[in-house]
């Protein structure tokens, strides 16, 4: 056995040195190392020995297998640099190949829309404001009218940070910090960002979602000049004969509060799953800002009025490009992405 073995290392070893490819040598790896081969073989029939026979056998095999591993890999190496010199010498890299052209990106169709939403905000002499997303209780809550407690919070299940801080759960907060920061001036802005709802996900809702707020300050400011900026921007942004219907609703941080629908894209008003039948899709809320707001951002109510609204980004959007799951916005799948 032990001469079957010392011939078996020779004659192997004569072979990987004749193994002059890539393909030679795999061929050899099968041949002497792999599972079917004549080490592996060899190894199996120690059963075969005399019982004292066999450690010592199985020991001696082992040492074999380790020299062969080690002499394929140094002549495996080797193959490897001269097919490489070889390629070389012929000419087989063209370095003067142009390269791979490196894939332009685009801007996300949150972020497409947002800009578009900018746009006719601008003509209408709306500028941009932005707030931040982590909110303090204050402002998210206390300053719109909703002291601690007041049962209209639950409007906004929130993600709490610690007692005070949140994630903004709507934009409205940023009403009050424009308005201190602009007093005595009138203003028109709008407040785009990020909110957070420590809601489920479905098809419908996100728990992250962008919403733009609007706020016009001023003096004289009515009703008409909210539904009037209201209609105008369902018209630029969906199609000019859009028509807006108005709801009355409740906002501790307005008064009297709305609440606008549009006449639904998809079935033009006729009924259809997205209107849930009724021909109208919700747009957004609004109304005139409350004088307690009004008073918090350092306006007196008795000189100063205004109207505020806010609404969703993403729905507006799913809308427009016919998209039926809001969850494929924040999914970064490029075969969603690419599409717009
Ligand atoms: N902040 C309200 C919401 O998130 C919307 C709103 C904004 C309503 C401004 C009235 C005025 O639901």
């Amino acid at each position: 056995m032990r001469d079957t073995l010392d011939r078996l290392k020779e004659e192997a070893l004569a072979a990987l040195a004749d193994a002059g490819s890539s393909e030679a040598l795999q061929a050899w790896n099968r041949r002497y190392l792999g599972k079917k081969g004549a080490l592996t073989q060899m190894l199996r029939s120690v059963g075969e020995l005399p019982k004292e026979e066999r450690p010592a056998f199985g020991q001696a095999t082992n040492a074999v297998k380790v020299d062969l591993e080690a002499a394929y890999d140094a002549r495996t190496e080797a193959v490897r640099q001269a097919e490489m010199a070889r390629d070389l010498a012929q000419g087989a890299i063209d370095v003067t190949l142009p390269g791979r052209p490196a894939g332009s990106g685009h801007l996300h169709l949150t972020t497409q829309t947002l800009r578009q939403i900018y746009d006719i905000f601008a003509e209408m002499g709306f500028q941009v404001y932005e707030a931040t997303d982590v909110e303090t209780d204050t402002y998210n809550f206390e300053l719109l009218n909703m002291p601690p407690h007041h049962p209209a919070r639950d409007m906004w299940d929130t993600f709490w940070i610690n007692d005070e801080l949140l994630l903004r759960t709507h934009t409205s907060p940023g009403q009050i910090r424009v308005m201190r920061e602009r007093y005595p001036e009138p203003i028109r802005v709008i407040l785009p960002g990020k909110c957070y709802r420590y809601e489920q996900i479905t098809a419908r809702s996100e728990h992250q979602f962008y919403q733009v707020e609007g706020l016009a300050v001023g003096h004289n400011i009515t009703m008409t000049d909210l539904i009037g900026t209201l209609t105008e921007f369902a018209r630029r942004f969906y199609k000019p004969d859009r028509r807006i219907r108005i709801r009355g609703s409740y906002f501790p941080f307005t008064e009297p509060s709305i609440e606008a629908d549009m006449d639904c894209i998809l079935c033009n008003g006729a009924g259809c799953r997205v209107c849930k039948y009724t021909g109208w899709v919700e747009v957004c809320g609004a109304g005139m800002v409350h004088p307690v707001v009004l008073k918090n951002g350092g306006y007196d109510p008795a000189e100063w009025s205004g109207f505020a609204f806010g609404f969703g980004v993403e729905r507006p959007a799913l809308m427009k490009y016919n998209i039926d799951d809001i969850r494929l916005f924040y999914r970064n799948d490029l075969r969603f992405l690419r599409q717009f």
